[in-house]
C-alpha cells in the first residue's frame, strides 16, 4: 500500500476477529515502533507485548473499566444509562477483544537533559510518534488497531497490572491490534483544513 494511501485509509478498529497474528506480523508491529523519531535520539520508550490468553483476558477486563469511566467520568455530558447499556452488549459480544495489545510507555530511567519537564514532554511525543507508525504499519498489513488513551484514568491499576514501576515509565497508552471483523470506513473530520491551518 502506498504511504498516502496509508495514512488517508488507517481508522481505528475496536472489533476484532478471535484469530491470533502471525509472529512476524506482530515483530513487524514491534519493529516499526522503534523506527519513530525520538527527541534527543535517546529512545525514552517502553513496551511491553501483550499476547498470552491470561494477559489478554485481564487487559481487556481493565480497557473495558477504563473505556467506561471516560463514559461515566470523564465526559462533561456522560453517557445516559440506555447508551452505556447498549456499549455494553457490544463488549460483551467481544468488543475491543484483541489477540495482540501493546503497552507503550515512556522510560524516563535515564535522564539526558537540565529540564526535566521539557524532556518529559518530549518523550511522550517520541512514544506517540512510535504509536502511529505501529498503527500505520499495522493498517499497511490489513490489521486493524485502536489507541487506548483511557488508561490514563485508571493508571495506578494498569501499573500494577503491567508490573511497571510508574516512577520509572510513564504509561502513554495501550494499542489494541488485531484483524478486523468489519472493513471500516476512514471517519470524517469535523473541522476543515482551512479551519485548522493558518498561512502566516
Ligand atoms: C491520544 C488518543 C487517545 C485515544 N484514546 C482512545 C480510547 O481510549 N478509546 C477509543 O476507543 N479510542 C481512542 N482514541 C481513538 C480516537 O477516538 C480516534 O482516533 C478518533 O475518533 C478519530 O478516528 P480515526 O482515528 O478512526 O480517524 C484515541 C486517540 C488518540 C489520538
Amino acid at each position: 500500500m502506498d504511504l498516502m494511501e496509508a495514512i488517508n485509509t488507517r481508522t481505528m478498529v475496536r472489533d476484532f476477529l478471535d484469530q491470533p497474528l502471525k509472529e512476524e506480523e506482530k515483530q513487524l508491529i514491534l519493529e516499526s515502533a522503534i523506527r519513530a523519531p525520538t527527541a534527543g535520539g535517546n529512545e525514552q520508550w517502553y513496551f511491553v507485548a501483550v499476547e498470552s490468553k491470561d494477559s489478554l483476558d485481564g487487559l481487556h477486563k481493565l480497557l473495558v473499566d477504563a473505556q467506561r469511566a471516560y463514559f461515566t467520568e470523564m465526559l462533561k455530558v456522560p453517557w445516559p444509562k440506555d447508551q452505556i447499556e447498549k456499549w455494553e452488549k457490544k463488549v460483551e459480544a467481544g468488543l475491543y477483544k484483541a489477540p495482540f495489545y501493546v503497552a507503550v510507555f515512556t522510560d524516563m530511567r535515564a535522564r539526558y537533559y537540565t529540564r526535566s519537564d521539557v524532556e518529559e514532554r518530549w518523550a511522550e511525543q517520541s512514544a506517540a510518534a512510535a504509536i502511529e507508525n505501529m498503527l500505520l504499519a499495522a493498517h499497511g498489513m490489513g490489521i486493524g488497531g485502536c489507541w487506548f488513551g483511557v488508561p490514563l484514568l485508571m493508571e495506578d491499576k494498569f501499573y500494577e497490572f503491567f508490573k511497571v514501576n510508574k516512577e520509572e515509565m510513564r504509561l502513554v497508552a495501550v494499542l489494541a491490534f488485531g484483524y478486523p471483523k468489519q472493513k471500516p470506513s476512514p471517519r470524517q473530520r469535523k473541522k476543515s483544513l482551512k479551519e485548522v491551518v493558518r498561512s502566516f
